[in-house]
């Protein structure tokens, strides 16, 4: 493995919301298991700012304080006050770096955590200064969304492949870097038990949820031109609806993996949406008054192939919410009723946790003791957390698979591409309709109607 100290790790947009919450914390946290001193990070950020006000912000974000490791961790950390669209930012950039790393050799990675229209003036400015040499070791990460539509996606795409070689350039997107994503597909493929059910003869419909307590006070300039679609459901929602309906990949590796990823999502168009917006949103700053940016959606897709003709498949994603809840939830159909007077009214249940516990449970009807025909539902639980205390955070995952050049980490352009296929519509039509709720409800109500009006749902989940 390459060590880290061997790299300089440079961030575009480091006081932002994800260099606070999740890179900054990450390369934290290597850094102290690492023990070395050599490991440089080198932060680039719009506006002024000291070290002390840097560990304020990241402070609740770190897993473990201690204070003579942070203290190292700064005295190997560096800061630049740049204008990512001006060509001496990168010329000052530059001679930092080279400072930074007399004496050192190793690679370089350039994390571009800056808003996705600097993307390519980053890119070319990096590489024209000598930031990154192009068909080097170096990489830069782009982190989702990807483009702001298919079309951009592709430009982006074309401009970055003219920039760097193809190897260099990292399309991030944490959820298949955590841990109960990867395990999806091992769940399906090394278990005899569920191939068989993994269809429309038992499924009745899939739902995924992306629920989120947090509102956008701190990032809603940012997030006002994306919204829920390219914010997390072109991206982290159908990677996760991609792995559960993929046929069976040949071998359980990358190649076939995304070839059967990218078959899927060809086959997926959105038939339904919903989309709501939080009371609250528009005094945000830098949010305009005028805005229609949807925080929340409720989209039903619909996946054309033998296996999943007539099963919805139903994203729910959103922001000030009443609840955190990251799920995969695979619903079986109902049970066919042979008890006399009552039926099983509770369909069986898949339930994958992602967040905030990791786990699995299996919702089966048992008899309830001393009772004749009283069937209650319990589940069969498997609590990851449980039996594995520590996970990676998924982002020292993705710093880990460039450190040691391990190219799977990077979304092919290709699955990024047809996932902008399926969005593209509705986001052009999010604006039209769309519907307010209080912060800490569960949605709109138009969303909630939907949900319960769905064969299967329990009344729990829609509340
Ligand atoms: C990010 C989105 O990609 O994922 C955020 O930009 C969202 O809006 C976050 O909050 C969710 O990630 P996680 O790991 O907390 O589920």
């Amino acid at each position: 493995m390459q060590q880290l100290h061997n790299s300089t790790i440079i961030i575009l947009g480091a006081t932002g919301d994800l260099a606070v919450k999740n890179l900054i914390p990450a390369l934290y946290e290597l850094f102290v298991e690492q023990t070395t001193i050599n490991f440089s990070l080198i932060g680039v950020a719009q506006n002024n700012f000291s070290s002390a006000e840097l560990l304020s912000k990241v402070r609740p974000f770190l897993a473990q304080f201690n204070q003579e490791k942070w203290d190292l961790f700064l005295q190997n950390s560096f800061f630049i006050t740049t204008d990512l669209t001006d060509p001496k930012s990168y010329i000052a950039l530059e001679k930092l770096i080279i400072n930074v790393e007399t004496n050192k050799t190793g690679s370089r990675i350039v994390y571009c955590a800056c808003p996705p229209q600097l993307f390519i003036i980053a890119a070319r400015y990096c590489v024209q200064y000598k930031i990154i040499e192009k068909l080097s070791s170096h990489k830069i990460v782009f982190e989702k969304p990807f483009g702001m539509d298919a079309t951009s996606a592709q430009e982006l795409h074309t401009a970055l492949t003219n920039i760097l070689a193809a190897d260099q350039i990292i399309r991030a997107d944490h959820y298949l870097a955590k841990e109960l994503v990867e395990t999806v597909t091992y769940l399906r493929f090394t278990n005899e038990i569920f191939e068989p059910l993994w269809n429309n003869n038992h499924i009745e419909y899939v739902l995924i949820n992306l629920k989120e307590m947090v509102t956008l006070e701190n990032r809603a300039a940012l997030y006002d031109s994306l919204g829920v679609m390219r914010d997390v459901i072109q991206s982290h929602a159908l990677q996760l609806l991609s792995l559960v309906a993929m046929e069976a990949p040949l071998k359980l590796e990358d190649q076939s993996l995304h070839a059967e990823k990218i078959a899927i999502l060809k086959k997926t168009q959105i038939t339904h949406a919903i989309f709501g917006q939080y009371i609250g949103y528009k005094t945000h700053k830098g949010v305009k008054q005028e805005t229609s940016t949807p925080t929340y959606a409720l989209i039903t897709c619909a996946i054309d192939t033998p296996r999943w003709e007539k099963v919805p498949f139903i994203i729910q994603a959103g922001k000030g919410l009443d609840k955190q809840e990251t799920e995969i939830k695979l619903v079986f159909k109902k049970p066919l009723c042979r008890l006399t007077p009552g039926c099983p009214i509770f369909h069986n249940e898949l339930i994958i946790k992602i967040a905030p516990q990791s786990e699995f449970t299996f919702s089966i009807n048992i008899k309830k003791p001393a009772v004749n025909d009283e069937i209650v539902p319990i589940g069969l639980s498997f609590c990851y957390h449980c039996m594995w205390p520590y996970t990676p955070q998924a982002y020292r995952v993705i710093f880990e698979n460039i450190i040691q050049d391990i190219q799977s980490i990077s979304v092919p352009f290709a699955e990024i591409l047809e996932a902008w296929n399926i969005v593209d519509t509705s986001i052009k039509t999010q604006g039209n309709d769309i519907y307010f709720y209080n912060i800490g409800s569960s949605g709109p109500v138009q969303a909630t109607e939907y949900l319960q009006a769905v064969p299967g749902i329990r009344k729990g989940e829609v509340k």
